[in-house]
């Protein structure tokens, strides 16, 4: 999106990702823009971390770091990432297990809740009202933190018998809306879902999703769904920016990164940045995080960005919701 030719660097704050995050004016359903913010000043360079406004108006920063279970857990680097990288992005869920130890490595940060943008999900085995309500307050309690930033419905199928999968996701969804209403989550959403799932979803419940979070890489690209999103007035975030790893076999990818002298992963999470993406990779190795860190100064042109989306051939490497009722 060419609309990052726009961003102007504000030389004069320092540490001014701040609240940067916090309310501004509500945007409904027009495009996304990004505002820039720097989000630290660091030894090697600094990191510049745009952000997304979501439709009640908060800003969701464009980059954050995924934090799955695959590939274990690094305190170290999530320290690192918070402290040397500027990253103010940390998206996690109960399902990946390292709730306790993230909340103890963000403290140990110094970085202040305020400043940063922590997402988590909640996983099906905890759907329905109660059980939603009860999840994310331990969850909270888990980290150590007293609300998040935005919490996910991780996927569209319940696990519970009894009820339809629509009824469980509207009840579970209800849960959500009283948490938003409450401040325990300053915006909720889902992730996976799929129109068919969205659409019952907007006629059942009150509050639109603010966000979704779906697979989305060269290869997995859900354009319509991304319209659908955009339409809508939610924000399409997406994950395995790297297709855990696939990305770096694909000659393509290979040679665009050659011609820019950055590495294949720099050029797969500019590719998502520049398509207005928020993207989440994920890597414990400090390496890496700070190499994932180093994409906000340089530009795809728009040749490379159409011969990266051309790479489209519906693989994907988590999991796919189509066949979910
Ligand atoms: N909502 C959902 O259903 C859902 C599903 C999947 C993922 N997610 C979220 O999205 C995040 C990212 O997705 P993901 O973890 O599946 O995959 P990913 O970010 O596409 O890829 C992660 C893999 O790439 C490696 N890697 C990272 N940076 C690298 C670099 N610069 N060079 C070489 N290798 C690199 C990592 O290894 P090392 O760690 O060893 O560096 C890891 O094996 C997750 O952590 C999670 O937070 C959400």
């Amino acid at each position: 999106m060419l609309m990052l030719l726009g961003w102007k660097e504000d030389k004069t704050h320092k540490n001014t990702h701040k609240n940067t995050h916090k309310t501004k004016p509500a945007t409904g359903k027009s495009p996304p823009t990004l505002s820039l913010h720097i989000a630290a000043q660091m030894s090697f360079a600094p990191v510049l971390s745009p952000t997304v406004p979501l439709s009640n108006g908060l800003q969701i920063p464009i980059f954050g770091l995924g934090t799955s279970h695959f590939g274990g857990y690094s305190h170290d680097s999530i320290v690192y990432a918070l402290t040397e990288c500027g990253v103010r992005h940390i998206d996690t869920a109960k399902r990946y297990g390292c709730e306790e130890k993230l909340g103890k490595a963000i403290r140990e940060s110094g970085i202040p809740r305020s400043d940063l943008w922590l997402t988590n999900k909640l996983w099906p085995g905890d759907y329905g009202y109660k059980a939603a309500k009860k999840a994310c307050l331990e969850s909270c309690s888990q980290m150590g933190v007293d609300y998040f930033d935005l919490y996910l419905v991780h996927w569209p199928e319940p696990l519970q018998p009894g009820s339809s999968n629509r009824e469980m996701r509207a009840e579970t969804w209800r849960a959500l809306e009283e948490l938003y209403k409450e401040g325990v989550c300053r915006a909720i959403g889902v992730s996976n879902f799929l129109v068919h799932h969205l659409e019952p979803l907007k006629e059942d419940c009150s509050v639109v999703p603010h966000v979704n979070q779906m697979e989305y890489h060269p290869f997995q690209q859900p354009n319509h769904l991304k319209d659908y999103c955009h339409r809508e007035g939610i924000v399409f975030e997406g994950y395995s920016p790297l297709a855990k790893g696939q990305v770096f076999s694909e000659p393509t990818i290979l040679q665009i990164a050659e011609k820019y002298r950055r590495t294949p992963a720099q050029v797969c999470i500019r590719w998502s940045i520049q398509n207005g993406v928020v993207t989440i990779p994920k890597s414990v190795k400090r390496k890496r995080i700070q190499e994932n860190c180093q994409v906000f100064d340089f530009q795809l042109e728009e040749s490379d960005m159409a011969t990266l989306s051309g790479l489209h051939d519906e693989r994907h490497v988590t999991w796919d919701p189509t066949n979910v009722e």
